[in-house]
């Protein structure tokens, strides 16, 4: 059993922030039990780790993210989405062929990510079945949540970076069937995006949904050009979303489509009926794909949006910071389209980056009785003489935090270095 002083903060819902002040958090075989303002009779005498002023909150999940572009980021930012993938992204995604490449890169990618408070990730490798098998085991054993996809692409890409449609499914096949038992860290089915694969890897990937039981992540119309492009290549089909529907890849498990920034109303009531994950990752639409998420009207269609990084499309892997983003985005977009938008308060982008993501993962992301203690301690925000509330120091560190101001770790209840 462990408990702790401080003042304590989650998501109630997507408007309201739970806050205790100066309170006590019981955790119990790593769940949380109870949070109390006077510590009750039975926990008396027990030892208490004191954080003060700082503030417990869940970690982040970050929906989407490139184990496989960490070492791209904040480089080629200049560039729209076709040109970055083919002038950085493919030929440096290319070197996971060779686990001497690999293995350091995906090491530093889990220590920075953990660093950053993030203990929830769905990640997106390369498709070298070897390196992806690498990633999301060193994940298991160090006790991550995540979805970990090994890429598929066997069209619209360079030949160094591409597969035949029997070794994409054969390889995928191999990699779902050896971690169909992982605990936390779990495979799930990863076609790059529609304008690299062919209706036929769709097809062959939907027969592996259904007998492995595995979501599929991928990028859903992330721009006019790959919405378009789609079309093209699948030609019949009403929207971007269908394809996956229609291949059987959104009824076995969970459903990410990362950025969703120009769906028709065909995708939303698609996404919706396999109650999907719209992803929105505010650095990577600035980035590299110069398009806005509505967040507010898609909310308003009970679309279930969260938050991702996107590194390398995204530069930081501080899921907080897109905290932040999201909120200076929503001004613009509302700005710039006022009748179907409105502007997010801070603890609406608070909760996408903690409950909302976190329900795709089990209990966590929030600090309820019953869910799991993966938290942060927040501190050292405060100007001498100027008193923050736990809220005030939340927001401040979303928009000039650094992880120096990540306190304390707390992963499955445990303190982690
Ligand atoms: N669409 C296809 N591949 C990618 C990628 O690697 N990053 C982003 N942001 N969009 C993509
Ligand atoms: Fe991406």
């Amino acid at each position: 059993m462990n408990i702790f002083h401080g003042n304590i903060l989650f998501s109630k819902n997507s408007r309201e922030l739970a806050v205790y002040e100066d309170s006590y958090l019981v955790a119990d075989h790593g769940k949380v039990e109870g949070i109390y303002a006077v510590l009750p009779e039975q926990y008396q005498g027990a030892e208490i780790t004191d954080y003060g002023s700082g503030v417990i909150i869940p970690a982040f999940s970050d929906l989407h993210v490139h184990a496989s572009q960490y070492v791209e980021r904040g480089l080629g930012m200049d560039m729209l989405l076709s040109d970055w993938l083919n002038q950085y992204t493919f030929p440096q995604e290319s070197r996971f062929a060779d686990m001497n490449y690999a293995r350091p890169i995906y090491d530093a990618f889990i220590d920075d990510m953990i660093r950053h408070g993030t203990f929830h990730a769905c990640i997106f490798a390369t498709i070298h079945r070897e390196a992806s098998s690498y990633l999301i085991r060193r994940m298991e054993e160090r006790g991550l949540y995540g979805f970990v996809g090994k890429v598929n692409m066997n069209t619209g890409a360079p030949d160094y970076l591409r597969e035949t449609v029997e070794e994409s499914l054969l390889e995928t096949e191999r990699f779902l069937d050896e971690f169909k038992d992982n605990k936390t860290a779990k495979p799930i089915i990863t076609p790059r995006f529609a304008p690299t694969c062919s209706e036929d890897l769709m097809k062959g990937l939907g027969t592996l949904s259904k007998k492995y039981h595995a979501g599929l992540q991928t990028h859903l119309v992330e721009s006019r050009w790959e919405a378009e492009e789609a079309m093209r290549r699948f030609p019949g089909y009403q929207c971007d979303t269908e394809i996956y529907e229609r291949a059987g890849l959104m009824d076995n498990g969970p459903v990410v489509g990362a950025h969703f920034i120009f769906p028709s109303e065909a995708d939303i009531r698609i996404l919706n009926r396999h109650g999907g994950f719209a992803v929105h990752c505010p650095d990577a639409t600035t980035n590299i794909i110069a398009g806005i998420m509505g967040v507010s009207a898609l909310q308003s269609q009970d679309v279930r949006v969260s938050l991702g990084t996107d590194v390398g499309g995204g530069h930081s892997l501080g899921l907080y910071t897109q905290i932040a983003r999201s909120v200076q985005l929503s001004k613009l977009k509302w700005f710039y389209e006022p009748e179907q938008n409105k502007p997010i308060a801070f603890p609406h982008a608070f909760y996408l980056a903690t409950k909302a993501g976190g329900s795709g993962f089990g209990n966590v992301g929030s600090l309820e009785k019953g869910y799991v203690f993966n938290a942060l301690v927040i501190d050292g925000m405060a100007d001498e003489n100027i008193p923050l509330t736990p809220a005030q120091t939340v927001e401040r560190f979303c928009y000039i935090g650094t992880t120096d101001n990540i306190k304390a770790r707390y992963l499955n209840g445990r303190l982690i270095g």
